[in-house]
């Protein structure tokens, strides 16, 4: 249709007829360039998340569904400095695909230089979490979470607005929108088809390929000695009635390694609940019994993600460990299976063994998850 528009104006101008019509809608004054509508095609396709049997069903919203294209806009979004406002950082920049999406600090620098408060988070099987996003959960979904970076000062420190303008200015990304979300002019370029995007992309980070994967589920070779201690030492289900037993999977259960629930694991000594230096999810849900409370996340590719917990407080997971053996400070809201436990070090060794198992180099190293540009 639009072609046929331009072919006319073009014939029109052949003809001789070239003179400015102020009333005519398309053209203008410019015959076959609108600055605002975009060439490209819209052919759109569906995009089937491979996701293996031992996983659970993936989570993917109804107004979202994931298509080539959209992830494809989703990963240049991720890795473009555009969204910050000095086009030094990108969400990337935190979230680096060989550190499992994290950033290797303690907490995380942003474009001002200004730390933030928080380690950064590893980006991995976000598809299956409904239970909210961030260290304390207070984004209910990607699509809600990807909106907050870019305004955060102590991260991308851009406004959504200038980011628009700045998309819509740029030679690919209109072509690119459209691709994936079917507008037809710059002017329907939005934060919120942004962000959709980038969560598409995000839904597409599975990792299931771990030497955990392989042994257990594809039985495909034998557990090490030392591996094997270190699963009866991280799974309940080996306790045999001990109370002397680490029982990791209590939170850092299932596949995934994460149930993705809330919990203060013992980590500050405080008088009363309100002296955590970090409320947690306290802060969302206005809780007291809730301050210091805070996701369990993955443990899938945590040899590759320290320093650990919210603040970066721990530097190995042999400080991980000897933080668990301890049993925490008996505060009041400190989950019921923070308990002491004996850990020799041959215990350590076996357990640390066991979670570099859960390193996916298949991840970390797949191409489509690497920067596109
Ligand atoms: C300056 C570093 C930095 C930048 C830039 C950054 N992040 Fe993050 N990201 C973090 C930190 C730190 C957290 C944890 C913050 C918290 O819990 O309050 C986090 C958390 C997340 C989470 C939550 C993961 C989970 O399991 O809940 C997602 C998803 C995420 N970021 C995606 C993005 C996207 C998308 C962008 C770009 C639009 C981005 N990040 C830019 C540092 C950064
Ligand atoms: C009561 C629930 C609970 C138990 C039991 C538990 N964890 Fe955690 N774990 C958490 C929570 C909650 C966090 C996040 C705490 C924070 O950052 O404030 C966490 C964080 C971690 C981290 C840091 C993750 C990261 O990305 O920085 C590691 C590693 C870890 N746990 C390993 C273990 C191991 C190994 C065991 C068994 C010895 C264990 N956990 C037992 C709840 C638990």
């Amino acid at each position: 249709m639009k072609m046929k528009i331009c072919s006319t104006a073009l014939l029109v101008i052949l003809l001789g007829f070239s003179a400015c019509q102020e009333d005519d809608p398309i053209v203008g004054c410019d015959p076959c360039i609108d600055e605002d509508i975009i060439n490209a095609a819209y052919a759109p396709q569906p995009y089937e998340l491979e996701v293996p049997e031992w996983f659970p069903r993936p989570v993917i919203p109804e107004d979202n569904p994931m298509t080539v294209e959209g992830i494809a806009l989703g990963r240049h979004l991720f890795f473009d400095p555009i969204l910050s406002s000095d086009s030094t950082q990108s969400c990337a920049t935190c979230h680096d695909p060989q550190l499992s999406f994290t950033d290797g600090n303690k907490v995380s620098r942003g474009v001002l230089g200004i730390d933030g408060r928080r380690s950064s988070m590893a980006i991995v099987n976000m598809a299956f979490n409904t239970k909210g996003f961030f260290w304390d959960g207070r984004a209910a979904t990607l699509e809600a979470q990807a909106l907050l970076p870019v305004e955060d000062h102590t991260e991308l420190n851009e406004n959504w607005e200038n980011v628009v303008e700045k998309l819509k200015r740029h030679k690919e990304y209109p072509a690119m929108f459209r691709q994936a979300f079917g507008i037809e002019k710059k002017s329907e370029m939005t934060k919120e088809l942004a962000v959709k995007a980038i969560a598409q992309f995000e839904r597409t980070l599975l990792s299931y390929r771990s030497r955990f994967d392989q042994v257990v589920w594809e039985q495909q070779g034998w557990p090490t000695d030392a591996e094997q201690r270190g699963r009866d030492l991280f799974f309940v289900e080996f306790a045999n009635n001990s109370l002397d037993h680490p029982g990791c999977s209590h939170c850092h259960g299932s596949a995934l390694f994460t149930e993705n629930n809330y919990f203060n694991n013992g980590l500050d000594s405080v008088a009363t609940l309100s002296d955590f230096a970090d409320y947690g999810l306290g802060e969302v849900t206005n809780n007291l019994y809730d301050n210091g409370k805070f996701r369990a996340p993955t443990l899938r590719n945590i040899a590759l993600t320290a320093p650990y917990m919210h603040d970066g407080r721990f530097n190995t997971l042999g400080e991980v460990l000897d933080h668990y053996a301890t049993g925490g400070h008996g505060v009041a809201n400190e989950d019921a299976n923070i308990q002491p436990f004996t850990l020799t070090e041959q215990q350590k060794q076996d357990l640390i063994a066991f979670l570099n198992m859960l390193t996916d180099t298949t991840f970390v190293n797949n191409p489509a998850f690497r920067n596109p540009f």
